[in-house]
């Protein structure tokens, strides 16, 4: 009974959150195959989130700062045609089938070995060659937001199993909330995550490693020299990878460290503490700068921390500033990085009759 209250009361006040949430949608513009692609703007008092179809990505993302002025805190761009020239950043992107790597694109499942494209080096990163950043899902609102769905095909970019894949994004007051969920027709393996660019002082205001990061785990994955976890859990304490009291993402960036040094930074996976498949703390940034706070929740046992180590000048932002590096930081929340050839990580294998649920939440504040 008490158990069913405190449901009721959950679902009452996001209900009334998502009522005072915004909607709309307008076409931001065409595939090359014609079709058009949707962006949905969601607005609440605190935050105003775009979304579009391509990749299922965040375009835009305006939170208040101290002084409460809205500002962008995204990174990405201005118009559509330009997210069709960049194949490297991922910018706001739902990778997919498998985001993160797959060391050598291989694995086997129940005795057979599949082989998927390689994009990164001798591995697949992000689903292959053409993963699910670079596909147009399509696009519902739902209360309070937008559900974007897409069926992957049976051997699409070698994976078995037609998987069908919703992404939900909503907003309630200052908190966003992304629900993943999927389905297979034949034993798969899936892995979503988000992988939004932040930048607390604001989209195209230059570096990040000032912003003081937490992250809720004593132990991360440590990588060989193409990124794959060792298979190793390794204790953060002692080393700069200990972010278990804020430390400014700078502050041990460069020390002489191997792991740092095969990252040329950060981009590594931790393993959060709390219970997988429950809502549990991730990660919080402070930005100093702006005031900014950002705390991530997530169901998913681990967070890549990525600093935008491989921004390079190429793209310009929509304020015109070239994105360098270290200009935004991506908190990955998912299943540990090659999970299919590690039998020590928590599996992400998907069956049929199986959902695969997850779900991650971004709420923003601000500090004095
Ligand atoms: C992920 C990877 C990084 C990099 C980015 C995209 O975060 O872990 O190594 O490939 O995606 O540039």
């Amino acid at each position: 009974m008490k158990l069913l209250g405190v449901i009721l009361l959950t679902m009452t006040s996001l209900a009334a959150a998502s009522a005072a949430t915004t909607v709309q949608h307008s076409t931001f513009g065409h595939m090359p195959d014609g079709k058009p692609v949707e962006i949905y703007t969601l607005k609440s008092a605190a935050v105003e989130i775009q979304v579009m179809t391509f990749g299922a990505r965040v375009v835009s993302l305006d939170t208040k700062d101290r002084n409460d002025k809205m500002g962008n805190i995204a990174l990405g761009y201005a118009s559509f045609d330009k997210y069709l020239t960049d194949n490297k950043t991922y910018f706001g992107s739902v990778p997919g089938r498998y985001a993160n790597r797959i060391a050598n694109g291989k694995f086997a499942l129940d005795g057979k070995t599949y082989q998927i494209t390689i994009n990164d080096g001798p591995n697949a990163l992000h689903g292959g060659k053409v993963g699910f950043a670079d596909l147009n899902w399509s696009g519902k609102e739902i209360p309070g937001g937008v559900e974007f769905t897409l069926v992957s095909p049976d051997g699409d970019q070698g994976f078995p199993g037609t998987l069908t894949a919703h992404v939900r994004y909503t907003l309630h007051d200052d908190k966003v909330v992304i629900q993943y969920s999927a389905t297979t027709d034949k034993p798969t393996v899936v892995n979503l995550t988000n992988h939004t660019y932040f930048n607390l002082s604001g989209d195209g205001s230059g570096t990040i490693l000032n912003e003081e990061l937490t992250i809720d785990a004593d132990k991360f994955t440590p990588v060989n020299s193409t990124l794959i976890p060792t298979g190793q859990l390794a204790p953060v304490a002692g080393t700069p990878f200990d972010f278990t009291s804020p430390h400014a993402i700078g502050a041990r960036i460069n020390e002489n460290n191997e792991q740092l040094k095969i990252a040329g930074g950060y981009d590594q996976n931790w393993v959060l503490r709390g219970k997988m498949g429950e809502l549990h703390p991730a990660a919080q940034v402070y930005d100093p700068a702006s005031g900014r706070v950002l705390n991530v929740e997530t169901t998913e046992p681990g967070v890549q921390f990525y600093s935008g180590n491989f921004l390079d000048g190429t793209f310009s932002s929509r304020t015109g500033a070239k994105y360098e590096r270290r200009n935004g930081f991506c908190l990955e929340t998912q299943h540990f990085p090659d999970s299919p050839n590690h039998s020590n990580f928590p599996s992400t294998e998907l069956k049929p009759g199986q959902t695969y649920h997850s779900e991650t939440t971004w709420t923003f504040t601000t500090r004095k």
